[in-house]
This record gives C-alpha cells, sequence and structure tokens, in this order.
C-alpha cells in the first residue's frame, strides 16, 4: 500500500508574492498534498489577519487541485503532526536566507525527528521579492501589480490608499 506523501509550506504570507506562488505551484506538483499554512512570525507584526491571508491564499491558489489552506496558532512542526504530514517546504531565495533557514530547520528537527525540511530554489526572477518590499512599495503608492497576483495588489491599494502615501 502507497502513503500519499503530504507536505506543508509554512510561512507568514503577509502577503502572498508570485515569489510563494512560485513555490506552491512547483510544490504541488511534487507531493500529493499541499498545505500553505499560515502561522505567526514571532518577529513580525502582520499587516493582514490571519483570516485575511488565509482567504488570500485560497483565491489565488484555487486553481491546484491538491493544495489547501489553512491557519494555525502553535508551533509548525506540531501543526505537521496533527495533519500527518511528513515534510516542510521552505523557499530559499539567496545565501542571506540560510543562515535563519538552516537554523529553523535544525530546531524544527529537534521538535519532530520525523519531519523533513525541504528546501526549494526560488525561481530567479523572484530571487529578490518579499512581502515586506511588496508593503514597502504599496505604503508610498507605488505599483506592486508585478509582484502580487491582482486582487493582492487591490487589497493592498485598499489598506494603503494614494491620498494617504502622498499625505506622508
Ligand atoms: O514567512 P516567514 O515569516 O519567513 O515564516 C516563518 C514561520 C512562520 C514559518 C516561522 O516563524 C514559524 O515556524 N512560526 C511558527 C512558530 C514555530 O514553529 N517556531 C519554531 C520554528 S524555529
Amino acid at each position: 500500500m502507497t502513503r500519499s506523501l503530504l507536505a506543508v509550506y509554512p510561512g507568514s504570507f503577509d502577503p502572498v508574492t508570485f515569489g510563494h506562488l512560485d513555490i506552491i505551484h512547483r510544490a504541488s506538483r511534487l507531493f500529493d498534498g499541499v498545505t500553505v499554512t499560515v502561522l505567526n512570525n514571532p518577529s513580525k507584526q502582520p499587516l493582514f489577519s490571519l483570516e485575511e491571508r488565509m482567504a488570500q491564499l485560497r483565491l489565488v491558489t484555487a486553481d491546484l487541485p491538491n493544495v489547501t489552506v489553512d491557519g494555525f496558532a502553535g508551533l509548525t512542526v506540531d501543526y505537521a503532526r496533527l495533519k500527518g504530514a511528513r515534510v516542510l517546504i521552505r523557499g530559499l531565495r539567496a545565501v542571506s536566507d540560510f543562515e535563519l533557514e538552516l537554523q529553523m530547520a535544525h530546531t524544527n528537527k529537534t521538535l519532530a525527528v520525523e519531519l523533513e525540511t525541504c528546501f526549494l530554489a526560488t525561481s530567479n526572477e523572484y530571487s529578490f521579492l518579499s512581502s515586506s518590499v511588496v508593503k514597502q512599495i504599496a505604503r508610498f503608492g507605488g505599483p506592486v501589480e508585478h509582484l502580487v497576483p491582482q486582487a493582492i495588489a487591490e487589497e493592498l491599494r485598499a489598506v494603503f490608499p494614494l491620498s494617504q502615501s502622498l499625505e506622508k
């Protein structure tokens, strides 16, 4: 009997970018099922609520039948165990990501030895891209349509209207 291979892609996704979406698409071709899980990064103050980020992710992954979206207020490894997932996916953009990602992978390994972290190299065209950069551009009224799906760009414009950016 073959067991289906489930992977969890954890992150803040505040908001989801084309870089995240690229990783989701590629992971969905590697694993039987992928759950994109919105978690809290204790060192970040999110712009969008957990529910808003989940709704955004559901919208932009609606065309991927083996991808589901969830949220969790706790440890990533506890979520993965709860779901019976064996793999955690993380994207690596550059060497600068590596140190923190390796530390996280090793920490998670000490908490759940059965879980493997699988790093996918971010596609070259998105290697500069982060949610923080997107928020910074949107805050000052710059264009973000080339960085995030249209629906997300519209949500950012609603949060940071042009008039607000000009006031500052
Ligand atoms: O998109 P991010 O902010 O790089 O994602 C980081 C995230 C949310 C995956 C990480 O902070 C996390 O796993 N948070 C949940 C709490 C946890 O499990 N911490 C231990 C991991 S070292």
